[in-house]
């Protein structure tokens, strides 16, 4: 599909239960977390994923050697309980993967993997970061969202495919 095919459904699981953000580092470990803030649009001349991630997470540190990450939509109310997991537990704790009982494939470049069974699958392929300025923030923003700091690192991905099974 075209990667704007399904940017409402994107947006309502965004802001819905979530989506899962798959990485795999350079040494092979792979995590799933549970996100909500990402983006989808055009920049430098290709279609980009944007997802937003704290520092604290653990995905931020495989972030660091990840040729990229994959965000996979579960259709509407299906894997609630696992993205409820993924959302709360870390992986330097849990192998969320076994433990939420989740089967990945490989996406179509090395490093790429997704979760099986999505209604909704964005493989991207890390072209740059950027920190958030917490300071450019309004204050009500600041305020709510980082009132003990930890602002996001944005991770631009692209696009190099997307899939939908609807
Ligand atoms: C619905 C939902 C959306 C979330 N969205 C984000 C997000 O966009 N960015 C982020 O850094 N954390 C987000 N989180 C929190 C992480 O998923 C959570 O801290 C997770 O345990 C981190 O896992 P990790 O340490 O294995 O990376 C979200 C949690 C939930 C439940």
């Amino acid at each position: 599909m075209q990667y704007h095919a399904e940017f409402g459904r994107l947006c309502a699981a965004l802001e819905g239960a979530g989506a899962f953000l798959v990485v795999e580092d350079a040494k092979g470990r792979v995590n799933v977390m549970t996100i909500g803030w990402a983006q989808a649009g055009y920049i430098w001349g290709q279609p980009v994923m944007t997802v937003l991630v704290r520092p604290s997470r653990y995905t931020h540190s495989l972030l660091k050697t990840a040729a990229g990450f994959t965000v996979c939509v579960p259709a509407p109310g299906k894997l609630a309980k696992e993205l409820a997991f993924c959302g709360s537990r870390s992986g330097r704790d849990y192998d969320k993967v076994r433990a939420c009982g989740l089967k990945l494939a490989e996406g179509a470049e090395k490093g790429l993997k997704y979760v099986e069974g999505c209604e909704l699958v964005y493989q991207c392929r890390l072209t740059g970061t950027s920190e958030l300025d917490v300071r450019t923030l309004p204050a009500a923003e600041k305020g709510r969202y980082y009132p003990d700091g930890d602002p996001h690192t944005l991770y631009f991905g692209r696009i190099v495919k997307a899939e939908s099974n609807r």
